[in-house]
């Protein structure tokens, strides 16, 4: 095990004592996804399923898919080594390390272990955060209110999934969404690009068995016979899980927008989860927004669970879609069945 040479740069003093939740700011972002792609002419050669019905039933053209050896991790660590640069912190000042993830690289330890190492975040505590689709804003909240406490001066959170493990490529009626990508962010209390300014988080029991990896835990341990049952798959209820999609998003949008006395046309950008297509449109029509101001990259990408949204927070300011004085809501859903939203207003210049 190699130990920090004497000459590591010093770690940075952050100043100490709580601050409020709504200063927490975003300082840096980045993504990454595999090199691999998988399309859907790739998928009609496996199951009955074509092009056509895949793009107008989800929008999705073509997911990226994990290289024969690459992890988890590999995709995490990257995402946070271009978060880091593209905020000017170095590994080494980072105090926490949180990576959503429902595909971690083992069972244990924490895949959040094996990004810190590779990263060299050496002085960061750090664990996982599962909660599905809705990882990334579980963690993003985890993050802010360590650094809120006073205890933590900044945090890496990270969204990495591969749900290319979990999927069943015999099933066309889920192998056709998911893909692997991991996006991540630098939070602190310091000035920064954007301010997070308000969170919901919810989840309800009841939904459990709508998404679900039915074997591998302590309920149903792996045997031979849950794997000739595939239950080491993702099963779900898609008409279900649809309806709740389409509401969650449009009432976290509304709710975030009511609680900060703030109407929809205050709203630049909203960034939903990005789980189908049709989903994101009838939440827009539902919220009557312009489908413009509903962003969605889910053609290039798939459903990446945890990581669609620092991917498309990543890409949509890379594109100029969002920026100086504008305000962008973030909303995500998935197993649990849990939902998320944040509200961020980013900086005037
Ligand atoms: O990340 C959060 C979790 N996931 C979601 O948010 C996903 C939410 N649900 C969905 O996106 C959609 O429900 C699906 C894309 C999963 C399915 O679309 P749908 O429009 O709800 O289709 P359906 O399940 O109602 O099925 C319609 C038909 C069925 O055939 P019959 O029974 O009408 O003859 C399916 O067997 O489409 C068939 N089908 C397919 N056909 C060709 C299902 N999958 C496929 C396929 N290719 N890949």
């Amino acid at each position: 095990m190699k130990h920090p040479s004497p000459q590591a740069p010093a770690r940075a003093e952050h100043p100490r004592g709580p601050v409020a939740l709504s200063h927490v700011s975003l300082l840096g972002i980045g993504s990454s996804v595999p090199e691999r792609r998988l399309t859907n002419a790739d998928l009609a050669r496996l199951v009955d399923t074509s092009d056509e019905w895949i793009r107008t039933r989800t929008g999705i053209g073509e997911r990226r898919i994990l290289a024969e050896g690459q992890v988890t991790s590999d995709l995490g660590a990257e995402a946070a080594r271009r978060a880091l640069a593209n905020s000017g912190i170095a590994p080494e000042a980072i105090d926490v390390v949180l990576v959503a993830t429902a595909t971690p690289d083992q069972p244990v330890p924490c895949t959040a272990a094996f990004v810190q190492e590779k990263i060299g975040a050496r002085n960061a505590m750090g664990f996982d955060v599962d909660a599905g689709c809705t990882g990334f804003l579980y963690a993003l909240q985890v993050g802010r209110a360590l650094i809120a406490s006073g205890a933590y001066g900044n945090a890496l959170v990270i969204g990495a999934d591969a749900l290319s493990l979990l999927t069943d490529y015999q099933s066309r009626e889920t192998c056709v969404l998911f893909g692997d990508a991991a996006g991540a962010v630098v939070l602190g209390r310091e000035r920064g690009r954007a301010r997070i300014t308000d969170m919901q988080l919810g989840l309800d029991g009841r939904g459990a068995h709508l998404i679900q990896v039915v074997a591998g835990g302590t309920a149903r341990p792996t045997s031979a016979e849950t794997v000739a049952a595939r239950e080491q798959y993702l099963r779900m209820n898609g008409r279900e899980v649809f309806r709740f999609a389409v509401d969650k998003l449009a009432g976290l949008t509304r709710e975030l927008c009511a609680r900060n006395q703030l109407e929809l046309d205050d709203i630049d950008l909203v960034i939903p989860h990005q789980a189908n297509g049709r989903i994101l449109d009838a939440a827009a029509s539902a919220l009557e927004l312009p489908p413009e101001r509903m962003f969605c990259n889910i053609e290039h990408y798939g459903n990446t669970s945890a990581a669609t949204i620092p991917l498309a927070l990543d890409e949509a300011l890379r594109q100029g879609r969002i920026g100086a004085g504008q305000r962008l809501i973030l909303a995500a859903f998935g197993a649990g069945l849990a939902w998320g939203g944040a509200l961020l207003e980013f900086e005037a210049d």
